[in-house]
């Protein structure tokens, strides 16, 4: 029978070295030690590879504050690896032989900026982008499929598409994921969501008039901007940018205590239960329906290239 396709969120560690204004997670402060044990991260892992198609997200918090991870992951066999995307702040390089042969096989190593310049990117993100990028060359160099994830907010929505990916391009990147600023954890009321739909138009028409067609980008977007791109569709289209809605799928995140929850974003909400209290994760998740659909959740991507 066919496995069906489950995004597997796991948040090994809480704390973080940096403190960003819209941290969904609310991490960074290290009095907070809350992680996943070592022991327990390849098993939920493996368990649930066997039985799903698995998208694997390993996030934090900051995962080079805790650098063993990576000799725990470097046990896996290379077709789990090869479905895992790693997300990391890129304030940390570091090349022992785990972490290169780990990054070399994942999907995906995604490294957060929110701009090219610091006074761009210190907007959100408390810290230097150009050290950021040259640990992520670095990085590129190891032989990491580099993917620069960046989130579109009101401060650098003018700025990210005419300015921000060819300067980023200039330094030899091409992968880049945009994600649109959610309000939840301590992007909650920040003043920096698009909050006007003539900004949001306003900025597919910087798409439209100036996305280069050599690079690979992919932007995800929420339901609430599902009416306004599908509007455009057409247009879009015309200027090489393909446009997709997303079905739900079945989504699982586990928080650095062990609590479960199905909403990558839903990092305080009630958890269904804890597993350090299981012996059977799957057993367990079977009482659960787990597709998932949300205000947050990306629900409309565009992209133009190949995936990333
Ligand atoms: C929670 S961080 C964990 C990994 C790593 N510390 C980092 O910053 O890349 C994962 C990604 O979520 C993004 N993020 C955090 N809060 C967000 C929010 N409120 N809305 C949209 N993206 C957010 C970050 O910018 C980062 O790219
Ligand atoms: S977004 Fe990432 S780097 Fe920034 S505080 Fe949160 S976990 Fe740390």
């Amino acid at each position: 029978m066919k496995k069906q396709r489950l995004d597997l969120h796991l948040y090994t560690n809480e704390y973080c070295n940096i403190h960003c204004k819209h941290c969904y997670n609310d991490s960074g402060d290290a009095r907070f030690k809350k992680e996943i044990p070592l022991e327990n991260i390849n098993s939920i892992i493996q368990e649930l590879y066997e039985a799903y198609d698995l998208d694997i997200h390993i996030e934090g918090g900051e995962i080079f504050l805790r650098p063993k991870i990576f000799n725990t992951l470097a046990i896996l066999d290379k077709e789990i690896l090869q479905c895992m995307t790693i997300t990391s702040n890129g304030t940390i390089f570091m090349d022992t032989p785990d972490v290169q042969y780990v990054l070399k096989h994942i999907e995906n190593f995604r490294i957060s900026v929110e701009g090219h310049t610091n006074e761009l990117n210190s907007v959100l993100r408390d810290c230097d982008v150009l050290k950021v990028l040259n640990n992520a060359e670095k990085y590129q160099k190891m032989g990491a499929n580099i993917v620069l994830r960046i989130t579109l907010h009101r401060g650098n929505i003018q700025t990210l598409i005419r300015d921000t990916l060819p300067a980023l391009a200039n330094r030899g990147f091409h992968n880049f994921q945009i994600y649109e600023l959610q309000s939840v954890g301590r992007g909650d009321g920040l003043d920096y969501c698009i909050r006007e739909e003539k900004d949001f138009n306003d900025f597919i028409d910087t798409l439209i008039e100036y996305l280069p067609t050599r690079m690979n980008v992919k932007l995800m977007f929420n339901k609430s901007r599902v009416k306004s791109i599908n509007l455009r569709k057409n247009e879009l289209i015309k200027a090489e940018i393909q446009v997709e809605e997303i079905e739900p799928n079945l989504s699982l995140s586990i928080k650095s205590d062990g609590g479960v929850n199905i909403c990558p974003w839903d990092t305080f909400g009630d958890v269904l239960f804890n597993i350090h209290h299981e012996n059977n994760l799957v057993k367990r998740l079977n009482q659960f329906n787990l597709l998932h659909d949300c205000e947050h959740c990306s629900k409309i991507k565009m992209k133009v290239g190949k995936t990333c």
